[in-house]
Order: C-alpha cells, then structure tokens, then sequence
C-alpha cells in the first residue's frame, strides 16, 4: 500500500483548515443556535452592482480578461481610493484585481517571502496569514498586542528589528482589525512607518474593513511608506460582496508587477462578471457602505454595552463588525471550551479566541454583521445562561 501522503510538500502537512470555519461547523448543527461567528456582510449586494453583473452575462463579456484585471475597474479602484483615503496612487498600472481579498494576500506574500523569512504580525490576528506564510516557508513573528489596546507600537517593531535583523521580510497589518474592531489612528500609523521607512522591510496593509469605520476616518500606512506598501483591499465586506470573489492589490508599478506575474500563476485573471459588478460598486457605489456602516455602527453600540453589562472586559471597536470580549474570570478561560459551552447551553455561536493566536487565548470573536433582533436574543439568552451558572440570592 503506498502511502503517497507521506510524500506531500511538508508546509502543506503544517497548517489546517481555517480554525474559525472548523468550530463554526462544529457547532453549526446545534439546534436553535444564533451565529455570531462568520464575517459576512448580512447585506444583499447593492442593486445597482447585482445588475452590473448581469449586464456583463448578457452582453457576452464571455472571454479571458488582462491579467490584472480590466483597465476601466483598475482606473475605478485608484480613483475610489485616492478620493476616499488620499492614498498616492494614481495609474491603473499600480493595482491589479485579485479573487478577494484571499488571492491578493497570498500573491503578495508568494511575491516576497524565501523560506526563513520572517513576518511580523500583530497578535490577535486573522487566520490565514499564519497559515500562508507558513505554507511560503515562512515563519511568523507574533507580537502580542492586547496589552496596548491591540495596536502595534513601534517599540513592538523596534524590538524585533533589533532580534531579527535582515530577516525581517515584512510586517503584516490590518485596520480596522479582524478580530478586535480596533482602527488606527493618524498618528498611530505614522508611528510605526517612522521606525520602518529607512529599513528594508515590506508593508503589507490589509484594509478590507476600510469603510467600515465609527470614529475617525481611514489612515493608510501606505500614505508614509509609498514605496514599501502593498494594499490590501476589495469590496467583500464594503459591497457586500464576499461571495463575488474581488480583492485588489495596490502598490508601486514595479513592485506591482512582480506580484502580477504571481497572480497570473494562481489564477489567469478573475471572471468578467464580477469584475463589472465591482466597477459599478467603485465607480458609482461611494455612499454603498454607508447604510451598512449606520446599521453596524447601532449593532456595535448596543453589543459593546449588553457585554460590559454582562461583565466582559472589552476595548470598544471602532470598525469592522467585531467585537473581540475578554471572557469574565470566573469562567472556562480556555476559549474553545467556553465557546462549547455556550454553544451548547446557551445557544450562542462566536469565535474562540485561540483561533486567532495565541494572544486571542481567554477572548471571544462575535461578529455583529446580523441583524439587532438576534443580537438582542443572543444577549438575552448568554444572560440567562449566566444566571444558571451562579444564581442570584
Ligand atoms: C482581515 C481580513 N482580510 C482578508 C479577508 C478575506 O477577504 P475576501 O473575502 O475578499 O477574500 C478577510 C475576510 O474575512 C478578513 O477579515
């Protein structure tokens, strides 16, 4: 009997499937259960867009598109940036269209990373890039942030400057975060690029919760390290979009094309129709987010009070629909087994924390892109579950 996985190219035997689609399905067929746990839009696609792509089937846009994606969605996506962020980028020749966000990190990173490598992420952190770094050969450097209300400091970068030295290949952010909610500030970004714009390191900036935002307004990085950022956006979660597959890539043009070679290893080119539908979202769909942003907003402030009610220790989010609850201390602190637990006698599904590193161990992940009625319930019951665990009187 062969055994040919054996065989299997070993970074692939090192990472597992999603941990946050793995408990998710876990607990998916517990009866009556409200989910919290996924990070999806609970919106329809704007009109608007649904028949952007409906006009490309019918107008037969049937056939292979450029690589990088179609010139009038490139141009759309540097102009919606520039207007909405001031970002530097100007030419369509500095942004490529990629199958999500997804595609675009891992080209990006394909790009960049030999094995060794090292990366810098702020921990809590999304899953996917530990895995394809690993996957690359990489290896990951995590810093643990909750301490500093989980925004990375340049101290955090210092430090492993001065640990890793020239093996440092990049630092990988995202802001607003998934999972905490948390945004940078103006002068937290300018701080970090301060400590990294005479060195030799890669910025990769994820963003796809850029125009989810409740405070404030959206600060690339990029703004402060031109030359050494690449962007990471799309218009999953700004559109609502997530299941149409558009992510972007912005970077310099030369730089840009290096990963452009990558992204047409992995894929040719992403399909016509979704690539119209979001040309209508960038190019006639700037105020789409907004109703969604409204909506997320009352949902993070009505969640954010009924779990400090409740006895969770929180940093109030300022974006994405997060909200990432250190789990009260006369509870499971093992994430996993508290997410079980309520699960099963509370019928509330979230995110364990561990599924986010090791720094998210004793927190849980809820997404609030659902509607108020099942958030309002999910309180009601975790309270009541409460109750039963230490009655009153
Ligand atoms: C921080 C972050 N980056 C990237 C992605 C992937 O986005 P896409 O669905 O466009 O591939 C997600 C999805 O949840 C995310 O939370």
């Amino acid at each position: 009997m062969k055994n040919l996985l054996n065989r299997l190219n070993h970074n692939v035997t090192k990472i597992t499937e999603s941990p946050i689609r793995i408990f998710d399905q876990k607990i998916s067929d517990i009866p009556g259960l409200i989910k919290l746990t996924l990070g999806e839009p609970d919106f329809h696609t704007p009109d608007h867009v649904k028949m952007a792509g409906i006009k490309a089937i019918t107008d037969n846009h049937s056939r292979y598109a450029p690589t990088p994606g179609f010139p009038e969605l490139r141009q759309a996506a540097v102009d919606f940036v520039r207007e909405r962020y001031d970002l530097n980028f100007t030419s369509l020749n500095e942004t490529i269209v990629t199958v999500g966000a997804s595609e675009a990190l891992f080209a990006s990173l394909q790009t960049i990373i030999n094995p060794g490598d090292k990366v810098l992420i702020p921990a809590p952190y999304f899953g996917l890039y530990r895995s394809m770094i690993t996957l690359l050969g990489g290896e990951v450097v995590e810093v643990d942030v909750a301490e500093s209300d989980f925004i990375l400091k340049p101290e955090h970068v210092q430090e492993v400057l001065d640990t890793h030295g020239d093996d440092l290949k990049a630092v990988l952010v995202n802001y607003p975060m998934n999972p905490t909610g948390i945004n940078w500030s103006e002068e937290d970004a300018k701080a970090v690029a301060l400590v990294l714009e005479d060195k030799e390191v890669f910025v990769i900036s994820d963003e796809v919760y850029s125009e989810l935002i409740y405070e404030g307004h959206h600060v690339s990085i990029s703004k402060y390290l031109p030359e050494q950022t690449i962007v990471i956006n799309g218009v999953s979660k700004s559109h609502a979009m997530t299941g149409w597959r558009v992510g972007l890539v912005f970077a310099q043009e030369p730089l840009l094309q290096e990963i452009n070679k990558v992204h047409q290893q992995l894929v040719t080119t992403i399909n016509n129709v979704s690539q119209y539908a979001a040309l209508a979202a960038l190019k006639h769909g700037q105020e789409d987010a907004e109703p969604m942003r409204k909506a997320y907003q009352e949902r993070r402030d009505y969640l954010y009070q009924a779990l400090t009610e409740l006895g969770f220790d929180v940093v109030k989010p300022t974006g994405a629909f997060y909200i990432f609850a250190k789990i009260p201390a006369h509870l499971p602190q093992v994430s996993e087994d508290f997410g079980l637990d309520l699960a099963t006698h509370a019928k509330v599904g979230i995110i364990p924390g561990s599924g986010f590193g090791q720094a998210g161990e004793g927190f849980i992940r809820f997404s609030y892109a659902s509607s108020m009625e099942d958030l309002q319930e999910a309180i009601r019951r975790i309270s009541e579950y409460f109750d039963r665990l230490s009655p009153k009187g």
